[in-house]
């Protein structure tokens, strides 16, 4: 009783956190200057969400309302107000990017073998995998269809295209399983595709529909690929390192099922030759028997320290291709979202 009244407490934080700007956590001060396009954007997914078929409206009720920090609508919002008015287009779009969002995670999570994010099951633990890998297909299309709405040609060439990029990177990663003899290029082209060419869509798209200047758009699309790759970064230091509580995943998913991240393939480099053994030896094998060791020789390399200040390099070049902007609450909301993607707990 008392256990299933802690995961409510917590599912209720998660969801406050990231659905409503309050003033207890760091992206509220972000969220203060787009609170009510947050809150339109929220009633976009929700209408958007409906189908026909109960299955398909469970799983994706189930996942959509169970939090998410909704940081890549906030990127689209908070770049389209550099340039004035936030218009119901961003809106549209901004819901797409998350919807697309969400199909890629539905479908991570089974290839990943996951079972637990944004505090509480996965989909494909609680529905299965064929339900999540089916409408994680829905949830794709439907963001297709919400594009195509917007009746703008760029925007489905930029949407298009990350979709396919986002997916030709996870099939990437899958290649590289469990070699642990990845060069670091390699491991950066895998969560360029992956994670930050989505978060360069959103930034690209606020300025095309503030019909911002190729120079601008350029800027901000910049901007979206170094806080994307920042945000990853973090995200596989967090596997590592984080609090299961707070991140709402489970620590080790990636060493679990033989991912080369950046700080395994640090502590591997840099540990003594037993350790490196022993990490290179996780890595092609998978599991959890070893995570202990490797938590501890991880720890004693310098390894999340260094890939924290890899982040902080990639936030500070985001930042940089911004600065001429004038000065805005939005601008200092990118700016502290950036600073939000290397400093981040969840
Ligand atoms: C998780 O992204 C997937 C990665 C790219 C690491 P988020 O951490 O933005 O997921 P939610 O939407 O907040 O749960
Ligand atoms: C996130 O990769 C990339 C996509 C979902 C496309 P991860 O596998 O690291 O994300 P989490 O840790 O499961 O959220
Ligand atoms: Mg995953
Ligand atoms: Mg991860």
């Amino acid at each position: 009783m008392l256990a299933i009244f802690i995961d409510l407490q917590l599912r209720f934080t998660k969801v406050t956190q990231s659905h409503s700007p309050n003033t207890t956590t760091p992206l509220a001060n972000i969220q203060a200057c787009i609170s009510a396009d947050i809150t339109a954007v929220n009633q976009v997914i929700q209408h958007a969400l409906h189908s026909e078929v109960t299955l398909v409206n469970q799983v994706a009720e189930y996942i959509i309302s169970s939090g998410g920090k909704r940081l890549r609508p906030m990127l689209v919002l908070l770049s389209a107000g550099l340039f004035g008015k936030i218009k119901p287009e961003h809106h549209q779009l901004a819901a797409v990017v998350e919807f697309i969002h969400t199909a890629t995670l539905l479908h991570d999570d089974v290839v990943d073998e996951s079972s637990k994010r944004r505090g509480q099951n996965t989909a494909n633990a609680l529905f299965g995998n064929a339900a999540s890998v089916l409408v994680g297909d829905f949830v794709y299309s439907r963001a297709f269809q919400m594009m195509v709405a917007v009746q703008n040609m760029r925007v489905m060439e930029v949407l298009s295209n990350a979709t396919n990029v986002i997916a030709e990177g996870e099939v990437l990663q899958l290649l590289n399983l469990h070699n642990a003899d990845i060069t670091d290029e390699a491991y950066l082209q895998v969560i360029h595709y992956k994670t930050a060419k989505l978060f360069e869509a959103s930034t690209r798209l606020g300025a095309i529909m503030s019909n911002a200047t190729p120079a601008d758009e350029e800027a901000l699309s910049q901007y979206g690929m170094h806080i994307g790759t920042a945000f990853q970064l973090i995200d596989d230091v967090l596997d590592l390192s984080g609090d299961t509580q707070v991140i709402g995943k489970n620590i080790g998913d990636d060493l679990s099922e033989g991912k080369p991240t950046l700080p395994l393939l640090y502590a591997m480099r840099n540990g003594t030759a037993d350790e490196t053994a022993m990490i290179k030896h996780a890595i092609e094998q998978g599991g959890l028997e070893d995570l202990p060791t490797v938590l501890s020789a991880v720890e004693r390399s310098g390894a999340l320290q260094h890939v924290r200040q890899v982040a902080a390099k990639e936030a500070e070049l985001a930042c940089a291709v911004i600065a001429h902007f004038a000065d805005s609450n939005y601008k200092q909301a990118l700016i502290a979202l950036a600073e939000f993607a290397v400093k981040r707990s969840f």
